[in-house]
């Protein structure tokens, strides 16, 4: 019975064991099934949630049927990798620029997952939390990533994490110290750049970590001092701390780093003596100290490290000597130790056996000659060794060096001839001489100099003639050849210089007359010929010129003075000039000219019925002429319209010669002229009786008893803006800034009468785009501005910050010459400098807005800078500061710098209209710099005056089309 029962029982095991084995194999089919459509579904939510143009290049529509899903179609989708199991273990997106939440669950959907690279998109909601649960998670890299908030506790990684890149984000809360104690497999650590971390210590235990090798800590809040104990840390290749709040010395032990290549420490408030055991650190090629409060000297075993490439420790109180060993090296590139109170003489051989880039050892106590061998290798960029006690001659092989951009040895005791070959160096932006004893001539190898833009040797005793060739030099902007020995003409062909702003011949011997070609220089603010032996007539046409700055005191120049000097009482600059004469009587006490001979009048004077009349003539002209010139001489000072029986009551302050009368004006101000309205204002475009145009704007007056004080208050606001404006622009003139020429306030309200600008603004230019604006005109835009702005900060006595550069601020002349405009909050900054005084006032318009503004209110000349930096990069994208495209909470600068951080999106930021540019290399250059203008950190930032000089340098036939690779203008953080 039971064998009948087992019979048919193995007969149906037999039966169904293999059947059995077909179900096992199903399983195992539908289990795998089921993990790839979990990875399938994650990647479907990610594709969703994780949004940007490059997702198009996950294409789900080929993975629908089931078998495509479980042959693990999609390990081939691009930023995807997976192991042999079919199990995804990496997640490269990487520059794809998606904006968006990471979705929750990465770690059950993808649980074999090593490596995931997020860098350059935008990841909203703060940090990815569960991005702790990946148990094998070895690589996680976040840079760039916009993510703000506090990191969680990276703890639950410890056994796997081998690389932590969040750099260059927005985090806040307090810095992980406690989970980065705890990973101590990490190799590779980098938090670069989060500034919003609350003050934090390096935890003792990473001492432990052997095998660290990289530890970027910059700029993030750390505080304390360097402890001794880094030094145990001995795999370390790349240890930088810059850019914190360290204090307290250098740490001997940190000379046990017997791997580290890379050192940075600068922008700290570290003090004590540099540690002569750095010394041994035998794998060091740049180190970085510079920016804090170090004293002693520079130490010889430092110097002695052979692979050296980079020493930068300027701006300490480092002294004693440069060790002679540096001389030695075969591997020194940037030299860069200027202002400490280091003395003795640079070492002999310095630059002959390695590729010296930059040697930068300004503002020292430095004596002796000047090394001959800085430029064996041709590679020299910049030779920087002003305000020092260098005595001597200049070597002859500094005027072979033909890769310069830069020489400065200006405020030294230098002698002797100058090599005639240093004035053709092709590549040269700067030559500064100034302050020196050189003899010899200006060459007219001057004529080959087509980068130079300043040409400065004032106080030394250069001779000869000033040679016609310096007209060729058509990039000069500014040229000071005062007080030195120069005679003979002074060469009419200075009037090609058309962009030269400053004229600077005084205390020399030319001995011509002026020429009349100077009157072409429509860019000119300062002209200063006093103390020569200059002779005949002062050009009329010079005068309408009216540079800020005219000096022709001292000579012997005769004949009548011209009338716009009288007029606009600039009578001081022609003093000292004997032979000169009042057309008219002018009622002057000092200083003091006869009155000219009335060539047209004969002498006998029988008539004095002529006498009278033209007497009662003069007294009225004069009358009227010390009314204008009190008026100019006390700029500001109010003055009734000389015209009282004119029907109109408007006070008028002048700055610039008009060439209108008032009435005109009034008269003007009708429904048809009108061509917009502001915020402030009506604008109106008036043609004068002249032919010429102005802009008028008119403003409406406080009426002085209006009850309303909301509204008062907000006049007010205008009546500041306005007296800001009036204040600001009334005193300057360049040609880059707009030009107000007079201010009418009546009773209720006022008119500011400025040049008219037939091309509008820069923002409709680029934006509202009518035509196309090519290459060439924007890159004089980019420059022009850029000259307007440093005449702001750098050629006044009290700087002005304008506080709202913006391209709707830029006005655009018939030949598209930039003008800056709108004045309404700008602000002088008192004396003191630039860098710590700053204003208080929030201002400023979004998409322009310097960060730091953020937190701390303060205006700089450095908010300027950055916002220039945007412009720069609407005139060579042609994009809006922002745009939707770039995804929400994001702006230009963070589209533009990440785009340029993969070589093959560069193309895309360029201006699509522009495509076929074949100046394109420029374009990207100008980018470059204005990344660097947008830097958050404000130190970093370049001055305008750099700006202008980086601006000039980009050339895209330069050899060194890249930019040099020092850090000197380069961002000294870590770029992402
Ligand atoms: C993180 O990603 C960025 C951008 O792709 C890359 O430049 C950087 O080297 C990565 N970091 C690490 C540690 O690999
Ligand atoms: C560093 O190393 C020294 C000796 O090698 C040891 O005594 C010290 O405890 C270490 N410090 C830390 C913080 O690990
Ligand atoms: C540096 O090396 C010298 C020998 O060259 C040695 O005497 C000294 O102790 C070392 N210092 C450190 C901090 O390693």
């Amino acid at each position: 019975m039971v064998s009948s029962f087992l019979l048919p029982l193995s007969f149906l095991l037999l039966f169904l064991l293999p059947l059995a084995a077909a179900a096992a194999t199903d399983s195992a089919v539908a289990a795998a099934t089921d993990s790839a459509a979990a990875q399938f579904n994650f990647l479907s939510l990610l594709k969703k949630s994780f949004k940007g143009p490059s997702m198009a290049r996950w294409d789900f529509n080929r993975f629908n049927d089931l078998d495509s899903r479980a042959n693990y179609s999609y390990c081939n989708l691009p930023g995807l990798g997976c192991d042999s199991a079919g199990d995804v273990v990496l997640i490269d997106l990487s520059s794809w620029f998606l904006a968006g939440d990471f979705p929750a669950g990465v770690c059950s959907a993808l649980p074999a997952l090593r490596a995931l690279r997020l860098g350059y998109n935008e990841i909203r909601n703060g940090f990815p939390g569960d991005l702790t649960d990946c148990s094998f998670l070895e690589e996680l890299n976040l840079t760039h990533a916009r993510i703000t908030g506090g990191v969680p506790d990276l703890s639950p990684l410890r056994s796997s994490l081998l690389a932590l890149d969040l750099s260059n984000n927005y985090f806040t809360g307090e810095f992980p110290v406690a989970a980065l104690a705890n990973l101590s497999l990490l190799e590779y650590v980098n938090f670069n750049e989060n500034p919003g971390f609350e003050v934090w210590k390096l935890p003792e235990a990473i001492a432990g970590f052997t095998n660290l090798k990289v530890l970027i800590l910059s700029t993030t809040s750390m505080r304390g001092k360097i402890p001794p104990w880094i030094g145990n840390m001995t795999s370390l290749t790349d240890l930088e701390l810059s850019g914190n709040f360290l204090v307290g010395n250098i740490p001997a032990t940190l000379g046990r780093l017997q791997k580290l290549q890379l050192l940075e420490l600068y922008y700290n408030k570290l003090t004590g003596e540099i540690p002569h055991e750095l010394g041994n650190l035998t794998s060091l090629i740049d180190i970085d100290m510079s920016d804090n409060h170090l004293v002693g000297s520079i130490p010889a075993s430092l110097c002695g490290i052979p692979g050296l490439q980079v020493l930068q420790v300027y701006t300490n109180n480092l002294t004693g000597e440069i060790p002679q060993v540096l001389g030695n090296s075969s591997a020194l590139t940037i030299l860069s130790i200027y202002g400490n109170k280091l003395t003795g003489e640079l070492p002999v051989d310095l630059g002959r056996y390695s590729n010296l880039i930059v040697l930068e050892v300004s503002e020292n106590l430095l004596s002796g000659p000047l090394p001959r061998y800085v430029c064996a290798q041709r590679q020299l960029l910049y030779i920087l060794v002003v305000r020092n006690n260098f005595s001597g001659e200049l070597p002859a092989s500094y005027g072979e060096c033909n890769s310069l951009l830069r020489f400065r040895v200006n405020d030294n005791n230098l002698s002797g001839r100058v090599p005639e070959s240093l004035f053709g160096l092709p590549h040269a932006s700067i030559i500064d001489l100034g302050f020196n004893s050189f003899e010899g001539i200006i060459a007219k190898s001057i004529g080959n100099s087509k980068n130079l833009t300043a040409l400065f040797l004032p106080n030394n005793k250069i001779s000869g003639v000033l040679p016609p060739e310096i007209g060729l030099a058509t990039s000069l902007v500014k040229i000071d050849l005062s007080n030195n020995l120069l005679s003979g003409p002074i060469p009419a062909e200075l009037g090609h210089l058309t962009l030269l702003n400053q004229l600077s011949l005084q205390g020399n011997k030319f001995d011509s007359s002026i020429p009349e070609s100077l009157s072409s220089l429509k860019s000119l603010n300062v002209l200063n010929l006093s103390n020569n032996h200059l002779t005949g007539k002062i050009p009329d046409s010079l005068c309408e010129l009216l540079p800020n700055s005219l000096d022709f005191s001292n000579n012997q120049l005769s004949g009548p003075i011209p009338f716009p000097l009288i007029k606009q009482g600039l009578i001081d600059g022609v003093a000292g000039n004997p032979l000169l004469c009042l057309p008219f009587h002018v009622n002057l006490t000092d200083p003091v000219f006869t009155l000219c001979p009335r060539r047209n009048f004969r002498r006998r004077l029988n008539n004095m019925w002529i006498v009278g009349v033209s007497a009662i003539l003069a007294i009225f002209v004069v009358l009227l002429l010390v009314k204008r010139w009190l008026g100019k001489k006390s700029v500001l000072m109010k003055q009734d319209a000389f015209s009282s029986s004119s029907s109109f009551s408007y006070d008028i302050t002048s700055f610039h010669k008009l060439s209108f009368e008032q009435h005109e004006i009034v008269e003007s101000l009708i429904e048809k002229n009108i061509i917009g309205h502001g915020g402030s204002g009506t604008v109106y475009k008036i043609e004068l009786s002249n032919g010429e145009w102005v802009a008028v704007k008119k403003l409406w007056s406080r009426k002085t008893k209006d009850p309303v004080t909301a509204k008062e208050e907000q006049q007010g606001s205008l009546d500041r803006e306005l007296r800001t404006e009036v204040e600001t622009l009334g005193s300057i003139r360049h040609k880059n800034i707009v030009k107000l020429y007079c201010c009418f306030s009546g009773v209720d309200s006022k008119l500011l009468v400025y040049e008219y600008m037939p091309n509008g603004n820069l923002w409709d230019a680029l934006h509202q785009g009518k035509s196309l604006l090519e290459w060439n005109t924007r890159h004089k835009i980019a420059l022009g501005i850029a000259q307007g702005i440093a005449y702001l900060h750098h050629d006044l006595l009290f700087p002005i910050v304008h506080r709202d550069i913006k391209s709707s601020n830029i006005l655009l002349d018939a030949d598209f010459e930039p003008k800056v405009a709108d004045f309404g909050i700008a602000k002088v900054l008192q004396a003191g400098g630039n860098r710590e005084t700053s204003t208080t006032v929030i201002a400023g318009t979004y998409g322009y807005l310097a960060p730091e503004y953020a937190y701390s209110f303060k205006a700089t000349t450095k908010c300027d800078v950055y916002s220039f930096g945007v412009v720069l990069m609407e005139l060579v994208t042609g994009k809006k500061p922002v745009e939707a495209e770039f995804g929400e909470n994001r702006d230009i600068i963070h589209w533009v710098s990440s785009k340029m951080s993969t070589k093959e999106c560069i193309d895309e930021v360029l201006d699509k209209q522009l495509a076929w540019n074949p100046l394109k290399e420029e374009m990207i250059q100008f980018l470059r710099i204005a990344i660097r203008c947008t830097y958050s950190n404000p130190s970093l930032r370049p001055t305008m005056n750099e700006v202008i000089q980086l601006l000039t340098e980009a050339h895209p036939c330069k050899p060194d089309a890249n930019g040099p690779p020092f850090k000197l203008v380069e961002p000294r953080h870590r770029k992402g």
